[in-house]
């Protein structure tokens, strides 16, 4: 099964793709993590995307979609696999429709206030694994129950980057949900509701659509 899931920086839709990824044997592929192994290994391609990912901004199509299609088709998608962060714009998406055919899209729907109020408390693993100090913490302070590694404050989620990242999301990500909604694989959950719940939704979801 392919999945995208949609919604606004903060809306929990790292926290849960991973949940469904590791599920259903799923592999779990975020753009916004791979761009961040980059930048923290200081690569070519980390070079090229510092400017954009740590202030907010979206990295330039051609390269995120080179990204896109490199990691769908490595063995382990073949079962099936949940894309967090990317189609974002007309572009990418016209893109993932040539070279992959989805599933199943969804979208977390939550206010920017709330989804501001998450990101100020939250820790992230290079992993992958989003913590939050009231909702989501880890067991032992600091550090990530998963691999074990210190758990760090993302450079984007500063107030000013915060901003622009909301901003390009209503700008430019939203019109595309009209765009599935018409495809007959679309499905909306409440994210404003505690993380066990809204996953509970997902999956009942996907089962459904799974028949
Ligand atoms: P990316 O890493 O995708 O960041 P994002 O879209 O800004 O989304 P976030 O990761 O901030 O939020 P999330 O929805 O995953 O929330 P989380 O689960 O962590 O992208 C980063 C950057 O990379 C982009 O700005 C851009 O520069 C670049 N990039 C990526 N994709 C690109 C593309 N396609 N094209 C171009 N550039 C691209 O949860 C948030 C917090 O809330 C956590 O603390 C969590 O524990 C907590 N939480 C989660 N769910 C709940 C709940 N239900 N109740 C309470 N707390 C919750
Ligand atoms: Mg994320």
């Amino acid at each position: 099964m392919k999945i995208i899931i949609f919604g606004p920086q903060g809306s929990g839709k790292g926290t849960q793709a991973e949940l469904i990824a590791r599920h259903h044997g799923w592999s779990y592929i975020s753009t916004g993590d791979i761009f961040r192994y980059h930048l923290k290994n200081q690569t070519a391609l980390g070079k090229k995307v510092d400017k954009y990912v740590s202030s907010g901004l979206l990295a330039p199509d051609e390269l995120t979609n080179e990204i896109v299609k490199d990691r769908i088709f490595q063995p382990d998608c073949v079962s099936g696999f949940v894309l967090d962060g990317y189609p974002r714009n007309l572009a990418q998406l016209e893109f993932l429709n040539k070279i992959a055919k989805i599933d199943f899209a969804l979208a977390i729907e939550l206010s920017d206030e709330e989804a501001i109020k998450r990101l100020a408390d939250r820790w992230a693993c290079k992993c992958g694994l989003s913590y939050h100090l009231l909702h989501n913490p880890p067991k032992e302070p600091g550090i990530c129950d998963k691999c074990g590694l210190p758990l760090f404050r993302r450079d984007d989620d500063k107030p000013e980057a915060i901003k622009k990242r909301l901003e390009i999301f209503h700008q430019e990500t939203e019109p595309l949900f009209a765009v599935y909604n018409k495809s007959g694989i679309w499905h909306q959950v409440n994210g404003d509701q505690p993380i066990n719940e809204v996953y509970r939704q997902i999956d009942d979801a996907i089962h459904h659509h799974l028949g």
